[in-house]
């Protein structure tokens, strides 16, 4: 029994995992363990033999039992010290850097007015940037032969030699997006089209491809009243300026009758753009109500209803509300000037947190 108690008391404080230990206490005290076995010859003994080895083996297994527990707390505290030391963390490390990439100011503008026109009861709406002249043009009361063609500085795209369809445009402005919308949904609609536009023309305020928001609203008793509030609504909230000062001029576009273009009084003095003050103005949007044929094209009773449009050029109110004199810095992917200018990517608009947080 020494023997036994020497070689177990020994394999176990040797053993070099938990594996092994498992292993080794069915090897002893398992139902086919050296030590079982031993009891089970008990029953051979005479009584008196049995008084003796009964106890003796009983202790024993006791102590194999306890050794062999003993032995498997001490893996596992060693398992989990190691893992402990392999897996630390620096929980007060710095959080990950912001990814290097911005917001384009583009981007953050076209966010904000879907915002603001959202919050006012408008939803988007798309239309393509390949457009018929159809849509660009005589469904918005512009025909062949209009003076508009040639002012709009229009990109054609080319046609097949003896293809003598008309050919489709680079759309110059989003108003076709009116008359999608008009076939889209019939009356009533309050929706706004942001998109790309494209005009063959480049100087400090003119890019080949810029940004409009188109705005439409027709109903019963739309006017010219609501045209005006919504603007001036849309302008303050979106400046974000004490002293926004608009002026109404009246203007002409075929599509709408009567017409308004609408400036906004700035500076621009030191090569810096400012916003509410000097004698500068910038022209921002055109808009009117919606010619009677304009509603007949898009498949609407002019009889019966009546309402509002508007273009705003997105690039020219990102920069006042930016400072951002030159239009064609947005688009020469300087990366400086991107980092400037641009917005951290979590930093999503709201009119609840003020847009431009
Ligand atoms: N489409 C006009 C432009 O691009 C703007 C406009 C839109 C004017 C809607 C009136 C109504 O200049």
């Amino acid at each position: 029994m020494d023997d036994l108690r020497e070689k177990y008391l020994t394999l176990i404080k040797d053993v070099a995992d938990e594996a092994a230990l498992e292993e080794l206490r069915v090897q002893a005290v398992g139902k086919k363990g050296e030590i079982s076995l031993k009891m089970r010859e008990l029953g051979k003994m005479t009584p008196e033999e049995r008084q003796v080895a009964g106890p003796a083996l009983n202790a024993l297994k006791d102590e194999v039992n306890s050794a062999l527990n003993a032995r498997k707390a001490s893996l596992a505290d060693a398992a989990l010290e190691e893992r402990l030391a392999s897996e630390w963390l620096d929980v007060t490390l710095p959080g990950r850097r912001r990814p290097a990439g911005t917001i384009h100011p583009i981007s953050q503008v076209w966010e904000e007015l879907t915002a603001i026109f959202a919050s006012l009861g408008f939803s988007v709406a798309e239309g393509p940037q390949i457009e018929s002249d159809w849509y660009n043009f005589d469904a918005l009361n512009i025909p062949g032969h209009h003076p508009a063609r040639a002012e709009m500085d229009t990109f054609y795209m080319h046609r097949e030699d003896g293809d003598n369809r008309p050919p489709h445009v680079l759309r110059t402005h989003t108003s076709p997006v009116q008359i999608r919308s008009m076939e889209a949904q019939g009356a009533p609609i309050r929706i706004i089209a942001p998109g790309r536009v494209y005009r063959s023309d480049y100087d400090q305020t003119h890019t080949p491809m810029f940004h409009q928001v188109e705005g439409l609203a027709i109903d019963k008793d739309i006017s010219m009243a609501h045209l005006k509030w919504t603007l001036e609504e849309f302008c303050r909230t979106f400046f974000e300026v004490d002293g926004v000062e608009l002026r109404f001029r009246a203007s002409h576009f075929p599509f709408t009758e009567p017409s308004a273009e609408v400036d906004i009084r700035c500076s621009w003095q030191g090569g810096t753009l400012k916003i509410g003050e000097g004698d500068d103005w910038l022209e921002i949007l055109g808009s009117g109500m919606v010619h009677p044929k304009v509603l007949q094209n898009g498949g609407i009773d002019p009889k019966e209803w009546q309402g509002f449009a508007f273009g705003v050029g997105i690039d020219r109110i990102a920069m006042l509300k930016y400072g951002i004199p030159d239009l064609r810095a947005f688009f020469d992917s300087d990366l400086r000037w991107l980092r400037h200018y641009g917005f951290a990517a979590l930093d999503q608009p709201d009119l609840a947190g003020g847009l431009s947080r």
